[in-house]
């Protein structure tokens, strides 16, 4: 249970993304040392510590203008589902690359599509950025759909590029998303 209520940021229909708090990061440590969820993420291998975890969660409130990182979290209920984050953020020339992970529980309910829909209203509206990027790895079929729902196009594959444990060599796929491609997805409403 929260001691502290969970300001909002962007609501969505099912869920919404709000400032990711202290005391979240108990869950998202656990979640984030979980294999399954590490095996896609960068350095499949590693193993953090939970003092490696708070480091980072002052070090993303630190450089903010750097990285913006939001909970995840269920309308119904507000349970923490995951985190998805906005770093790299280049004002210069307008871009910046996407993150994020869900808790496997949560997995298959549509949630990290309707994240990233948010995160990009965040980027484009209230950053002003022109592109969004992100990296996924070839095998990561659930990641790759949830970006091409959100209208990412895939522009680059880096081959054989990363070790990803029990699997072996995989591609890194880069996908991207101007701002105009963006609204035009919206408009067609092609983003389910
Ligand atoms: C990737 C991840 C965020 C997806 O979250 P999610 O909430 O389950 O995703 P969604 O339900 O919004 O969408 C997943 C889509 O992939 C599809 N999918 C999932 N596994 C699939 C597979 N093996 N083959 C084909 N399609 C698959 C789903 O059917 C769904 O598409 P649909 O809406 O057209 O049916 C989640 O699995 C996760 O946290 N994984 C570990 C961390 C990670 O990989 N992060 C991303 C790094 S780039």
């Amino acid at each position: 249970m929260y001691n502290m209520q969970r300001p909002i940021i962007l609501k969505g229909k099912r869920v919404s993304l709000g400032v990711l708090l202290r005391e979240d990061i108990p869950k998202v440590w656990l979640w984030y040392n979980d294999r399954d969820v590490r095996r896609y993420l960068s350095s499949p291998d590693a193993v953090f510590y939970f003092e490696d975890e708070m480091e980072w969660y002052e070090r993303v409130k630190r450089e903010n203008e750097k990285h913006r990182v939001f909970a995840i979290v269920e309308n119904k209920g507000s349970s923490l589902v995951g985190i998805i984050g906005v770093h790299r953020i280049d004002h210069k020339n307008g871009h910046a690359e996407i993150g994020y992970f869900l808790s496997k529980e949560y997995w298959g309910k549509r949630y990290a599509t309707e994240a990233v829909k948010l995160v990009l209203d965040y980027c484009f509206k209230w950053l002003n950025l022109r592109k969004v990027y992100a990296r996924v790895y070839e095998c990561n079929i659930a990641s790759q759909r949830v970006l091409e729902k959100n209208g990412f196009k895939c522009v680059e594959r880096l081959r054989k590029h990363v070790h990803i444990p029990e699997e072996g060599f995989a591609d890194v796929l880069f996908y991207e998303l101007f701002k105009d491609e963006w609204e035009n997805v919206k408009n067609i409403g092609n983003n389910r």
